[in-house]
C-alpha cells in the first residue's frame, strides 16, 4: 500500500505518520523473519556507500549487517580517506557516488550537506546523523517503545531530558509530534531546539493530536511518562571546552534513581541512543572524573543497568529498522 521506492530518508517531516507506521510495521516483520530464519533479500546486487565524517559503532553495524541480510553490498567510506568536503565539493561527490551505487548513507555535520548530497546524487540518500537530525535513531526508538508498552505510540508520553538542542532534541519533537504521542522536552532554556523547530513541531502537533511541552520543570516533564530519554550534554563535533559549561547547566537533568521515581510510573523505562557517559570506565569517563569530580553526566551507572533500561533493545533495534528503509527504499 505504501510505496517509498526511490524516497530520501532525511528527516521524518517529510513523511507522513502512515508511512512512518508503515516503516515500523516492516522492521518489526523483518526482525521476526530474520530470527525464524525466513528471511527474504530483496537487496541483491545493489551497492550501498556508508559516509561517516563523524565516529560510529550503532549505525555503521546497522547499516552493514542491514545490508548483508538483504544481499546488497557496502563500502565504508570513514572520517579520513576520501575526498569528500575537502578536496571534493559534496556536490561533485554526490554525482560520483550515484553513478556507482544505488544508494548512500551519510553521517557528518550540517543537515544542508546531506541535503545537497539528495539534491545531486540521483539515488536516494539516507541520513545517518546530521548536527540536526537523526531520523534512523527515531525510529528504532519508536520501535523499541512499541515492544514495551500495550497501547499504540499515540498514547504513549515519553520525557526526553538534558541537552535537546541538537540532534536527538529535534528529531524526537518532530518525531513525536507526526506519531501523535504525548512529547515533552525538559532542559534548561539555553539548551531547548531553535523556535522554527518548536513551532513546526506545533503546527505538525494541531494536525495529528500531539501534546507538547517544553519545559525547565523537572516534576511536571517527568510525571506520568512510560519512557524517560536522554542524551549526551555534549555532541560529536562539539568542542570539548563545552564539558564544564553544560555539567554545571545540565547536572540537575541527570537521569538519576529519584528522577526516575518522579514518574510515578513502576513500569516506566530508561531510553538513550548511545553512546553514553554512566561511569568513568571510559578514556573519556576518567577525564571527566579526573576534571571535574563526577563519575557520571547524563545518566547514572545505578539507573543504565536497572532493569527498567531498555538502551540495548535500542541499539539491536538500530539494525532492523535501517533494514525497513533500505527495503523500502530499494527494495525489489
Ligand atoms: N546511536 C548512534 O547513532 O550510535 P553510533 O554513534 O554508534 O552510530
Ligand atoms: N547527540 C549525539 C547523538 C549520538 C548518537 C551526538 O550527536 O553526538
Amino acid at each position: 500500500a505504501f510505496n517509498l521506492k526511490n524516497r530520501h530518508f532525511l528527516t521524518l517531516r517529510d513523511f507522513t505518520p502512515k508511512e512512518i507506521s508503515f516503516l515500523l510495521k516492516l522492521s518489526a516483520d523483518l526482525k521476526t523473519a530474520k530470527y525464524a530464519g525466513t528471511e527474504v533479500p530483496q537487496l541483491q546486487g545493489k551497492d550501498i556507500a556508508l559516509i561517516f565524517e563523524k565516529n560510529s559503532t550503532r549505525t555503521r553495524v546497522g547499516f552493514e549487517v542491514a545490508a548483508f541480510d538483504q544481499g546488497a553490498r557496502v563500502t565504508y567510506l570513514g572520517p579520513t580517506g576520501t575526498h569528500i568536503g575537502h578536496k571534493e565539493s559534496v556536490k561533485d561527490t554526490a554525482r560520483v557516488l550515484g553513478r556507482v551505487y544505488d544508494a548512500i548513507e551519510y553521517r557528518g555535520f550540517g543537515q544542508a550537506v546531506v541535503e545537497e548530497l539528495a539534491r545531486y546524487a540521483g539515488v536516494p540518500v539516507y541520513n545517518g546523523l546530521t548536527n540536526e537530525f537523526h531520523p534512523t535513531q527515531i525510529l528504532a526508538d519508536f520501535l523499541t517503545m512499541q515492544e514495551n508498552v500495550e497501547k499504540p505510540l499515540r498514547d504513549v508520553a515519553f520525557v526526553f531530558i538534558g541537552d535537546a538542542a541538537n540532534n536527538m532534541g529535534d528529531s524526537l519533537l518532530i518525531g513525536g509530534a507526526k506519531m501523535g504521542m504525548d512529547v515533552r522536552l525538559c532542559a534548561p532554556e539555553a539548551c531547548w531546539p531553535s523556535e522554527a523547530i518548536q513551532n513546526e513541531a506545533r503546527a505538525i502537533a494541531s494536525e495529528t493530536g500531539a501534546r507538547i511541552m517544553i519545559t525547565e520543570d523537572t516534576d511536571a516533564a517527568v510525571a506520568g511518562v512510560d519512557f524517560v530519554y536522554t542524551d549526551v550534554w555534549v555532541s560529536m563535533g562539539e568542542p570539548r571546552e563545552k564539558w564544564a559549561e553544560r555539567i554545571k547547566l545540565l547536572q540537575p537533568y541527570q537521569v538519576n534513581a529519584t528522577l526516575m521515581e518522579k514518574a510515578g510510573n513502576p513500569r516506566v523505562r530508561f531510553m538513550h541512543c548511545l553512546p553514553a557517559f554512566h561511569n568513568t570506565e571510559t578514556t573519556v569517563g576518567k577525564e571527566m572524573r579526573d576534571e571535574f569530580g563526577i563519575e557520571a553526566m547524563e545518566v547514572t551507572d545505578e539507573v543504565f543497568e536497572s532493569p527498567a533500561s531498555i538502551v540495548f533493545d535500542q541499539a539491536e533495534n538500530r539494525m532492523h529498522t535501517i533494514k525497513a528503509v533500505l527495503v523500502a527504499t530499494l527494495g525489489n
